[in-house]
């Protein structure tokens, strides 16, 4: 399984494509209120990813329908945008953006809170948040894969949360999968080591309990078996030699309390 190491050329192709991203990601999350729908969604993102010279990768990848996931409450990632889906206080959202500009892909997702949201909630999105950070802190050249994998699942089971293990991170460049996997779960020490050049994904999913999923009859959408709420993070990260770029990071934080 080899994995690909952009030399700096493609470092720069990466930086552009993960800024478009980012920016798409927050001139979305800026209007979310109640009351919008999720193909209000998905059209601000096909509007936005359009003037910023980019395509949304995620439509038509595999057959996906949409130009975004909108992972709202028990929908922990891959939801479908939809006319009849409209946003309502106490929901929490995922908006997955992932934009292919240049030729290289940058992909990014933040959860939103809704008019207020309940305490079990907020701290799950707060956790996940956190666990992000704590995975990308992690990358390093000559770290190990199980090193994210292991700092992510150590905080969520310290604040006394689930980590999905069906799906993770994944390699990314001029392709949006690429290898290596990503776990969000893991020993320190073990799995790949990571080397400055390779660009990766790390985008944990966090679940109240045990995350048991089941996938719906659209066979895309994955939720939690009981209905319980999930919430997830994304980042798009390159290793340097002396550390890590975060090539979607927000250059003003984005504000994750919607009305
Ligand atoms: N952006 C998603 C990820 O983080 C990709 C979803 S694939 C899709 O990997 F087809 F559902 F869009
Ligand atoms: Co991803
Ligand atoms: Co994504």
């Amino acid at each position: 399984m080899a994995v690909y190491i952009h030399d700096e050329r493609e470092r720069a192709g990466m930086r552009a494509a993960g800024r478009v991203a980012a920016a798409t990601l927050a001139h979305v999350g800026a209007r979310l209120r109640s009351g919008v729908s999720t193909a209000d969604i998905d059209r601000w993102v096909r509007e936005d990813t359009a003037r910023r010279e980019a395509r949304p990768s995620q439509l038509g990848y595999k057959g996906f329908p949409a130009a975004v996931c909108t992972s709202r409450n028990h929908v922990v990632c891959h939801g479908i945008p939809r006319a009849t889906e409209r946003l309502a206080p106490g929901d929490i959202i995922n908006v997955d953006v992932t934009s292919e500009h240049a030729g290289f892909h940058g992909d990014t997702s933040a959860t939103f809170l809704i008019g207020p949201v309940d305490a079990e909630r907020r701290a799950l999105v707060e956790a996940t948040r956190r666990c992000l950070a704590a995975g990308v802190a992690e990358v390093r050249a000559g770290a190990r894969l199980g090193d994210i994998g292991a700092a992510v699942e150590a905080l969520a089971r310290a604040e006394g949360f689930g980590v999905v293990r069906d799906y993770g991170g994944h390699g990314i460049g001029r392709a949006m999968h690429m290898p290596p996997h990503v776990p969000h779960t893991g020993r320190r020490g073990r799995g790949l080591r990571l080397r400055a050049g390779m660009a990766i994904t790390i985008e944990p999913m966090l679940t109240i309990g045990w995350p048991a999923l089941s996938l719906l009859d659209d066979g895309w959408t994955v939720v939690t078996a009981d209905g319980s709420p999930s919430a997830q993070f994304e980042h798009t990260v390159l290793v340097t030699e002396s550390g890590r770029e975060v090539l979607t990071a927000q250059p003003v934080a984005l504000e994750l309390n919607c009305p």
